[in-house]
């Protein structure tokens, strides 16, 4: 259900969970990404003439209420972004909550403080989650990215109130189904990062759906080791070697073409500016040669690929790409990805931590068909886990 379900909304509060959970230095927000995306759903509301009170999270204060952890610093942003007034409640519960909700206008915003200053937010505790649902009259969940999580705030109270997906955790989940669930085929999939361990479910999952798997990052090294290619001194889990030969074989047997890098970029420092040389996969390396990123060579591979499909999910960088010049094949990828995207030939969805830095890094991130808000849910899905908080709107 989304909000065009939501009816007569004028008058009624509307508890809207958002994902508030922003990098932020010595108080001050910096990035508003996730401000932003709650912007086309607190202005639907308020067009309706609800009352908007956000519910949201920030870090992990552990049920305690740790100063540092408020979310009071938004608020500044939020009006900025907004161009209107919102209120702040110091307790996302009980009566200072009620209070401020009370004194709202139809269409005026409040913040309530950090739900998971109570602990009942993370055990999803009934009696906290109906503490949350006496303060309004419909639950709106625009956190796509915390929907991974099975907390009071994001999957118990869509279960006390009439609930809705908001309008961002609704284009998170086109995308996603554009990407995945329903795709244009051929699809081809990059995951990137640094070690097969964090990926292993979702490099399984990946396998089974794709048409086209392009591996890099570190990740990469421990395929390649596996296959019995020398990698020097890189970074590498050689206890990972049996898995990433399953997972090989697993993709020959799906018909899942594998791409590995055939080239790569070593070096002896892992600095900025570094020298370094290309080697081609198989060469002999010194003991201090480390891999660091993939080599033209294979870029090219890579492109001609995405040119041969017409759908990319994308997740982690091919290499360093915080210390230029490791930095090249995933801006390449990047670039050329972005650019089939905007010209129409290319459906190309793309998420999690790194990814999207790595795109900022490449200055393509709003050029690709949509890149996700989310780092943890984004993987999980990827892993075709199911999501509690979009399965408690779906039930
Ligand atoms: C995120 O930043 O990925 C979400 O807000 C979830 O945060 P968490 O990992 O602390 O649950």
């Amino acid at each position: 259900r989304t909000l065009d379900d939501a009816k007569d909304l004028a008058g009624k509060t509307a508890l809207v969970r958002v994902d508030f959970n922003v990098p932020m230095e010595g108080g001050t927000v910096t990035d508003d990404t996730r401000l932003r995306v709650a912007l086309p759903t607190i202005n639907k509301l308020r067009d309706a003439g609800a009352k908007v009170a956000l519910l949201a999270h920030f870090d992990r204060p552990k049920g305690q209420r740790v100063p540092s952890m408020s979310l009071k610093p938004v608020v500044d942003d939020l009006e900025r972004l907004l161009g209107a007034p919102v209120r702040f409640a110091n307790d996302c519960v009980g009566d200072e909550a009620k209070a401020v909700l009370a004194d709202l206008d139809a269409g005026g915003v409040a913040l309530l403080e950090n739900v998971r200053f109570h602990a009942g937010e993370e055990k999803n505790d009934p009696a906290f989650a109906a503490q949350l649902a006496e303060l309004g009259d419909v639950f709106v969940n625009d956190a796509f990215s915390a929907a991974h999580r099975a907390h009071a705030s994001t999957e118990g109270l869509a279960r006390l109130l009439p609930a809705y997906a908001g309008e961002s955790m609704r284009r998170e989940l086109d995308a996603l189904d554009a990407a995945l669930g329903n795709p244009q085929k051929p699809v081809i999939g990059i995951v990137g990062g640094a070690k097969v361990s964090t990926k292993l479910d979702l490099l399984k999952n990946l396998v089974g759906k794709l048409d086209r798997l392009a591996i890099g990052g570190g990740m990469a090294n421990t395929f390649l080791y596996a296959q019995g290619v020398d990698i020097g001194g890189s970074l590498a889990e050689k206890d990972m070697a049996d898995t990433a030969r399953e997972i090989m074989a697993e993709a020959a047997a799906k018909g899942c073409e594998l791409l590995l890098p055939v080239d790569v970029v070593v070096a002896a420092e892992v600095k900025p500016g570094a020298a370094s040389r290309v080697a081609k996969a198989g060469d002999a390396l010194a003991a201090d040669d480390k891999i660091l990123d993939a080599g033209p060579e294979t870029v090219a591979r890579l492109t001609a690929a995405i040119d041969a499909s017409k759908t990319l999910i994308w997740n982690g960088p091919l290499g360093v790409f915080e210390i230029p010049p490791f930095d090249a094949a995933t801006v390449a990828a990047a670039k050329h990805a972005a650019s089939r995207a905007k010209a129409g030939q290319l459906i190309a969805v793309a998420g999690g931590g790194d990814t999207v830095a790595a795109l900022n890094h490449a200055g393509v991130a709003d050029d690709m068909t949509f890149v996700s808000t989310a780092g943890g849910a984004f993987l999980e899905w990827m892993e075709g886990k199911p999501l509690p908080g979009v399965e408690a709107l779906e039930a």
